[in-house]
């Protein structure tokens, strides 16, 4: 348990955050395809080869989240991505779940599957170097959606992973999504988070999870994307803090967003403002667990050309920095020029 707790704090720690660069096979596709990137195995190499090879990243990102396809392949020198993520000190970290899937009875609603034969492949993980790991649930929001049903299959779904990692000495990073698609208000948004975080902590509880070694990792309290009422960045973080400190026990060491298809420079901006209005009061470190928000510019500079992978690498560490910025309370929009 000392090192599961260590380790969770070491996710935290010196205003870091996580890389989220997990994106399973179709989704890394789907964005690569809008690109015109060829969607096979040696391009989501190279790609990721460009990204844990960053230089400097380890200044800014405490933990990369790979997936299966990843943490198996190595560098063109034949260096392996796992010894090159923890030469670069950042801790490694696995993607377990195997996706969400339609739930029966609930049209419109997801439920993640991967807890069939977890502890062995937890185990597998563990010995190739991983140290932490993370399980996403979708939450989406309509009318009359989510359910019950919904919402407590999916934690009870994310606890039963997080204890099997704690036995696998893998620190569980809780990853319960409400999405932003839809025309919903942020009030709603909050009202769904708050119930989804206190059943997520209710379950955990109730599977023995041990708070101290864990990471959380929700998402921000924002309007659905189509909601013609937009609130500013200073009303996202109020909203955001407030639900956590209402739903979130203070026992868990940090707080990793989620970007959930945020720009870059909104979700660092208002990453910011939550901790610059909020930091010395809250029992728990507010950071965050982007890939998009990371990756995204770099990407659309890489292109999958060899010859723009510097660019691509200097757009990533700036995302990056910007972030660390926002944890510390010191992300300025004027950071974004030049
Ligand atoms: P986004 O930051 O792009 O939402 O991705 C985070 C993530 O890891 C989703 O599981």
């Amino acid at each position: 348990m000392r090192e599961l707790i260590a380790t969770a704090r070491a996710l935290v720690a010196c205003d870091k955050g996580l890389l989220a660069m997990d994106e399973s096979n179709p989704t890394c596709n789907k964005r690569f395809a809008k690109l015109g990137i060829p969607q096979t195995v040696e391009p989501r190499r190279a790609y990721r080869e460009l990204i844990v090879t960053t230089p400097a990243l380890g200044e800014c990102i405490s933990g990369a989240i790979l997936y299966d396809e990843t943490i198996r392949q190595q560098k063109k020198d034949g260096t392996p991505f796992v010894k090159a993520v923890t030469d670069a000190g950042i801790i490694p970290g696995i993607k377990v779940d195997t996706g969400a899937k339609d739930m029966a009875g609930h049209p419109g609603e997801k439920v993640t599957e991967g807890l069939d034969g977890l502890r062995e492949r937890l185990a597998e993980y563990s010995k190739m170097g991983a140290r932490f790991a993370k399980w996403r649930a979708v939450i989406a929001v309509g009318d009359s959606i989510p359910s019950r049903g919904c919402i407590e299959a999916n934690a009870h779904a994310l606890a039963r992973y997080a204890a099997l990692c704690q036995e696998a000495d893998l620190v569980p990073v809780v990853e319960p999504e409400v999405l932003m698609d839809g025309e919903h208000t942020l009030e709603r948004c909050r009202e769904v988070t708050e119930q989804v975080l206190r059943t997520v902590f209710s379950q955990l509880y109730t599977q023995r999870v041990a708070l101290e070694g864990m990471i959380l990792k929700p998402n921000m309290v924002v309007p659905g994307l189509t909601c013609p009422e937009q609130e500013t960045v200073e009303e996202v973080a109020d909203a955001t803090v407030w639900c956590l400190l209402r739903a979130v026990p203070a026992a868990v060491p940090g707080i990793a967003f989620l970007s959930g298809g945020q720009s870059g420079e909104l979700a660092s901006a208002r990453l910011n403002a939550m901790n610059a209005r909020f930091k010395s009061r809250l029992p728990w470190a507010l950071a965050f667990s982007f890939a998009r928000a990371i990756q995204q510019p770099a990407l659309e500079i890489w292109r999958g050309e060899e010859a723009n992978v510097q660019a691509a690498q200097k757009a990533l560490y700036h995302r990056a920095r910007c972030n660390q910025a926002a944890r510390r309370g010191q992300y300025d929009a004027a950071m974004e020029k030049g």
